[in-house]
């Protein structure tokens, strides 16, 4: 399994979709998981899952540890070809992940999308016409970059000391894009 971690907008759902159709691998969306739960009836989480992401900052860690544990046990441990997009997103999430799931599936590697915050603005803002997502406006988008900054960064800089990273530029067309993420995966096929 590999992690995806990327700004908001930097497009790591739609390059999670790409791994997961070329390479067979199950694409587990945290912000999905988070957005369905909220929908789901009678959910005890949806008002906190509603007010945390309305404000752009992230839920309590073991809201989302335990909705990944139930995705991953419903996809069945046996096929651990996991890519899991938008967690961890601090080092107190990895912590988590290091204590309960990382013992259940091989973790590969973490792939990183970089895009300039002009970008990511630009995306987030073409897609909140048609998204209906609560955080596609100019005010949450704005905290979502500074959560990022604050919490993701330092994790980052973490895979990047233990040689767990892998950087591509995020900043071109998706099809560029893909081939660069294409690549790292390819590998990890070969070497296999
Ligand atoms: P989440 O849903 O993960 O939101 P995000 O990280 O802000 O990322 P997005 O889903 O907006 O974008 P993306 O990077 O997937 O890009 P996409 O492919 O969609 O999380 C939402 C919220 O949930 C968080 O803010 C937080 O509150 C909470 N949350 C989530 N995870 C959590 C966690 N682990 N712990 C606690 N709380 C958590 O693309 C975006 C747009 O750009 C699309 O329109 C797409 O078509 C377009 N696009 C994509 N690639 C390109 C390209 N190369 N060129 C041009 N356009 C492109």
């Amino acid at each position: 399994m590999a992690f995806v971690i990327g700004g908001p907008g930097s497009g790591k759902g739609t390059q999670c979709e790409n791994i997961a159709r070329e390479f067979g691998y199950k694409h587990l969306s945290a912000g999905e998981l988070l957005r369905a739960e909220r929908a789901r009836e009678g959910s005890s989480l949806g008002a906190i899952i509603e007010k945390v992401i309305t404000e752009g900052s992230t839920v309590p860690s073991e809201i989302i540890a335990q909705l990944l544990e139930q995705a991953m046990r419903e996809a069945g441990w046996s096929d651990s070809k996991f890519i899991v997009d938008g967690y961890p997103r601090s080092v107190e999430q990895l912590k988590g992940w290091d204590a309960t799931l990382s013992k259940k599936v091989r973790f590969l590697f973490c792939l990183d999308l970089e895009v300039s915050e002009g970008e990511m603005r630009r995306r987030l803002l073409g897609r909140a016409a048609t998204s209906g997502r609560l955080d596609d406006n100019e005010e949450t988008i704005v905290k979502r970059f500074e959560t990022f900054k604050a919490e993701t960064g330092p994790l980052l800089d973490f895979f990047g000391s233990k040689g767990l990273l892998e950087r591509v530029d995020g900043d071109r067309g998706v099809d560029e894009v893909w081939q660069d993420v294409r690549q790292r995966f390819q590998k990890v096929e070969d070497d296999a």
